[in-house]
């Protein structure tokens, strides 16, 4: 071959050796969007790796998230991980070869995901964190966040404590079912809560352990409670609406009225939560809003569209109590 064409086909091949490289180090730096080339229809192919189906909370937010995804005209690739933490790892690497253009991630606990974020970093394939947050110094593993403030809502719980039950002079006694270990609305549901109570040291929580976010477990740890302390049980504090529920009927099998007997606080504001209510079984829930899958494709599509868009974004919530249970209950979404 001549120099010269040995030159030219030299330069060429370098010259796309750089741009595929280009091409692979896709950023998923944060906010600003890399306008990704997703083909000219717009459609992208989205990973959904989902905690679970654990409670009704879950079930709903699952379909808002299908439901927004598919109605955008997207392609939903889903993945339900049984809220373990290694299904996630595998689903999350699944997507990466699958060569998705985005996925969406609610990881069962805090930790332990840098080795695959980093991945899907690698990949260029943009990770938006929904409902839970991970526990990660590198935030530009992900591109935004978008559910609810778990502190917050323990200290909504631990707020409407403290005033429904100023006028008390003894101590209290609270017994608190905690959510899944490492999960962060655990962790936060239980820093907010306590965060208020210390400034009320009548309030004492005496016993805590996990029903990891279920009926079945809330039931059979509000049983062992009951077991250990049942007459001087004032207060349960539910870190989700499905364990208060199991816990109202290990309550009722004890023989002690809940609602009245014992104090039952939930997070969640689900139906379940809202017929409790009305039935005077349980006197507050504090909302956790599920219904964000329409918010979350829009963030997913102005990252596309190179938009700038927030870190974090907080879903709107509120608090619920038993006297409002029976003309809201008609009008819950979920
Ligand atoms: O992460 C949100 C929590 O997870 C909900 O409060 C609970 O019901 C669910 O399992």
């Amino acid at each position: 071959m001549k120099s010269g064409l040995k030159l030219i086909i030299f330069t060429l091949l370098t010259l796309m050796v750089l741009l595929s490289a280009c091409n692979s180090s896709n950023e998923v730096d944060g906010a600003k969007g890399n306008s990704k080339d997703n083909g000219s229809d717009g459609k992208l192919v989205i990973g959904f790796s989902q905690v679970g189906a654990e409670s009704e909370w879950r079930t709903a937010n699952t379909k808002s998230i299908q439901d927004a995804i598919k109605n955008a005209g997207h392609e939903l690739q889903f993945s339900d991980a049984q809220q373990r933490q290694e299904n996630q790892i595998s689903a999350i690497r699944s997507f990466i070869s699958q060569g998705v253009d985005a996925i969406v991630f609610s990881p069962v606990v805090e930790t332990g995901f840098e080795t695959v974020l980093q991945e899907a970093k690698d990949a260029g394939i943009p990770v938006f964190l929904a409902d839970r947050s991970v526990d990660i110094d590198d935030d530009s593993l992900w591109v935004t966040f978008i559910g609810s403030n778990f502190v917050e809502e323990g200290r909504n719980a631990a707020r409407w404590l403290v005033d429904e039950m100023s006028d008390y002079d003894g101590d209290v006694s609270i017994v608190e079912l905690q959510g899944t270990v490492g999960s962060a609305p655990a962790i936060d549901r239980k820093k907010g809560f306590e965060e208020i109570i210390a400034d009320h040291p009548k309030f004492k929580i005496t016993q805590s352990q996990t029903g990891n976010f279920t009926r079945t477990e809330g039931q059979e740890v509000m049983e062992s409670f009951l077991r250990s302390d049942g007459e001087n049980i004032d207060v349960l504090y539910a870190h989700n609406d499905d364990m208060a529920i199991g816990a109202i009927q290990a309550i009722e099998e004890y023989g002690l009225k809940p609602g009245e007997d014992v104090i039952v606080i939930g997070v969640d504001a689900v139906r379940g939560a809202f017929e409790a209510m009305v039935e005077g079984k349980m006197n507050v829930t504090v909302e956790c809003n599920p219904m964000f899958g329409p918010q979350l494709v829009d963030l997913i599509e102005d990252y596309f569209a190179g938009k700038e868009i927030p870190k974090r974004v907080d879903v709107e919530e509120d608090v619920y109590t038993m006297d409002q249970a029976a003309d809201l209950i008609d009008s819950r979404e979920y």
